[in-house]
């Protein structure tokens, strides 16, 4: 069995040596980590080495279902050289995908009264996290589409939409995801990654 034990560095976090899983791991392969390991302890390459485990899992189970982006998200371009944590504690790791339409702007990362997303745009994010036992936990697949002025005007024309990592649609509300994403409201919205894992940057 491949065993992975990953510290981020300098916590100071004092590793078992004789830490072994048995019987937990099937379905991640044996990919484990500490138990009780934060995935936003995790540094750059414990990063890597989590999303190379659960990969394939997310994007198997996302398609599990019958939504249509998350069939095909997995052919579109990644908005970020690795997945983060949106900001300090988060327990997610996130990696946003965006479809053809979207994929040169949303990289701009842009703002100002002038910045919106084209007509058509299709964000579609991943998320990931660690079990207390220390095995990857996939999370929702979460969506946002840009439709045309008038067709969601109280949501700046974005609609919403989450999968379960099963495949199964989320019950989600649009004014629950939009409350937070009109934060954003000069950036049309998004959120974006964070900083250090931005293209280009
Ligand atoms: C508490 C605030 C908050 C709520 C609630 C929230 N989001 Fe987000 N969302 C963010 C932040 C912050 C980001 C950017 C962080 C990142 O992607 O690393 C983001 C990013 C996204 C992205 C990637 C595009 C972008 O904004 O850059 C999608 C897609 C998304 N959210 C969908 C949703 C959906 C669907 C819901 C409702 C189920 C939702 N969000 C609820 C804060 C929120």
């Amino acid at each position: 069995m491949k065993v992975m034990l990953m510290l981020a560095g300098g916590l100071g976090l004092g590793v078992a040596a004789t830490f072994l899983p048995t019987h937990q791991a099937s379905a991640q392969e044996g990919c484990m980590w500490e138990a009780g390991l934060k995935a936003y302890e995790l540094d750059e390459d414990g990063i890597t080495a989590l999303y190379d485990c659960i990969s394939d899992d997310l994007a198997a189970g996302y398609a599990g279902g019958d939504n249509p982006v998350a069939a095909e998200y997995r052919s579109w371009g990644v908005t970020a050289t690795g997945a983060a944590a949106p900001g300090a504690h988060s327990d997610r790791m996130l990696l946003t995908f965006a479809n053809d339409v979207a994929f040169d702007t949303y990289v701009e990362y842009g703002f100002g009264d002038d910045f919106a997303m084209p007509v058509g745009s299709v964000l579609a994010k991943e998320s990931f996290s660690l079990r207390n036992n220390g095995a990857p936990r996939p999370g929702p697949l979460f969506i946002m589409t840009k439709v045309a002025a008038g067709e969601a005007d109280e949501f700046d024309n974005w609609v919403y939409g989450a999968v379960q990592p099963n495949g199964n649609a989320m019950r989600i509300s649009q004014s629950f995801c939009h409350d937070c994403h009109v934060g954003f409201a000069d950036q049309d919205n998004l959120g974006y990654p964070a900083s250090e894992v931005r293209l280009g940057q």
